[in-house]
């Protein structure tokens, strides 16, 4: 099976060398460094994507702080990040690592333990509200509530409950195992952090746009050690644009999240894009209508939920399709609904 970005150990010169400052090295263990800035000495560079081969090879100086080219690509430009910070990929490492695009030069940094790579990353003035499916779960006590309570009453809608959804979608995801796996609009992290417990990725990044659910994702991580130095990502991004390059990625998960999305249609281009060829795609959310949903319901159902982006099972096949994904296939119980469908 193809991983997106296998590792290159191989210490290199930097393309960009002129931009990046020195620093001192960093202890592995400790959480509460400030993200690095960049400026501009000489430094090695360590390279982890198959677009980074303009790089050159220097054997001298071996560092613990090594710049890579990363998984992580800009929102502005999709290039490929330039990574530079200790090494690992894990939410410690990322977290104190300064991220930089090779051809825009835009910064990126953690913020409460978050990667930042919204396009709107380090804005001082502007603001930008979304629709409310998106405003909504950035609300401190909605994204408190959401594993809480919140969640759990999905199943009274057919949902079958975390466990179980999660060993669907992994049925669904046997051919990205060791491959990279984005979880799009995580929330506070349910799914993202079985699937880096579950060790069958090489990289998982839990990526949502609320600010407060990536808070709570990192507040359930923290207790567990395992999570903690498991291969996981907290990515702050708009799943209009996500920041990966095109075909970098093995596998997305999108849990409950269709129905939240100002444009289901950019977001499923968008997951198409990212994704390798024959990379898997598996989302849930509800339908507006099922063969289950009785005959008095369905007129409202069909007419107020319409607005509210929630499909009907040929609808999201549909949308699937139209966005370049094929072998779409689906399991529906109640109004819950878990599709699949693959990138050609
Ligand atoms: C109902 S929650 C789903 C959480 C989790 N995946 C699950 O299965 O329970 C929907 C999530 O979609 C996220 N979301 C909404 N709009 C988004 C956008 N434009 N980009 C990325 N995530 C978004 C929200 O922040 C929220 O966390």
């Amino acid at each position: 099976m193809a991983i997106a970005s296998s590792s290159c150990s191989s210490s290199l010169r930097p393309l960009h060398h002129s931009l990046f400052p020195k620093y001192p090295s960093f202890s592995c263990n400790s959480q509460f460094r400030p993200p690095l800035q960049f400026s501009s000495l000489r430094f090695p560079f360590r390279i982890r994507a198959s677009s980074a081969t303009a790089l050159e090879q220097d054997t001298s100086t071996l560092h613990q702080d090594a710049f890579e080219v990363d998984l992580f690509a800009c929102p502005i430009c999709y290039e490929p990040l330039i990574r530079k910070g200790p090494p690992g990929f894990n939410v410690p490492a990322i977290y104190r690592s300064g991220f930089k695009c090779k051809k825009c030069n835009k910064s990126f940094s953690s913020k409460n333990m978050y990667l930042d790579l919204t396009v709107t990353a380090g804005a001082k003035e502007y603001t930008e509200y979304k629709p409310v499916g998106t405003e909504l779960f950035r609300s401190p006590l909605v994204s408190f509530l959401y594993e809480r309570g919140w969640r759990q009453n999905f199943n009274r809608s057919g949902f079958p409950g975390p466990d179980e959804e999660f060993k669907m979608a992994q049925e669904y995801f046997k051919p990205a195992e060791g491959g990279v796996l984005v979880d799009v609009s995580c929330g506070s992290g349910l799914f993202s952090r079985k699937f880096a417990k579950s060790e069958t990725y090489s990289r998982v990044i839990a990526l949502d746009f609320s600010e407060n659910m990536l808070r709570q994702c990192y507040d359930f991580i923290k207790i567990d050690n395992t999570i903690l130095a498991a291969n996981l990502a907290l990515v702050r991004a708009d799943v209009s644009r996500l920041p990966f390059s095109s075909g970098s990625v093995d596998a997305v998960h999108a849990g409950a999240a269709l129905h939240c999305w100002p444009s289901p249609s950019n977001a499923i281009a968008e997951i198409n894009r990212i994704l390798r060829s024959g990379g898997i795609f598996v989302g849930t959310t509800f339908l507006r209508v099922s063969a289950s949903t009785p005959a008095i319901m369905r007129p409202f159902r069909q007419r107020i939920l319409q607005n509210y982006n929630y499909f009907t099972e040929v609808e999201i096949e549909d949308l699937c399709t139209s966005c370049g994904l094929v072998n779409y296939t689906s399991k529906v119980q109640q109004s819950f609904i878990m599709f699949s469908a693959q990138k050609p």
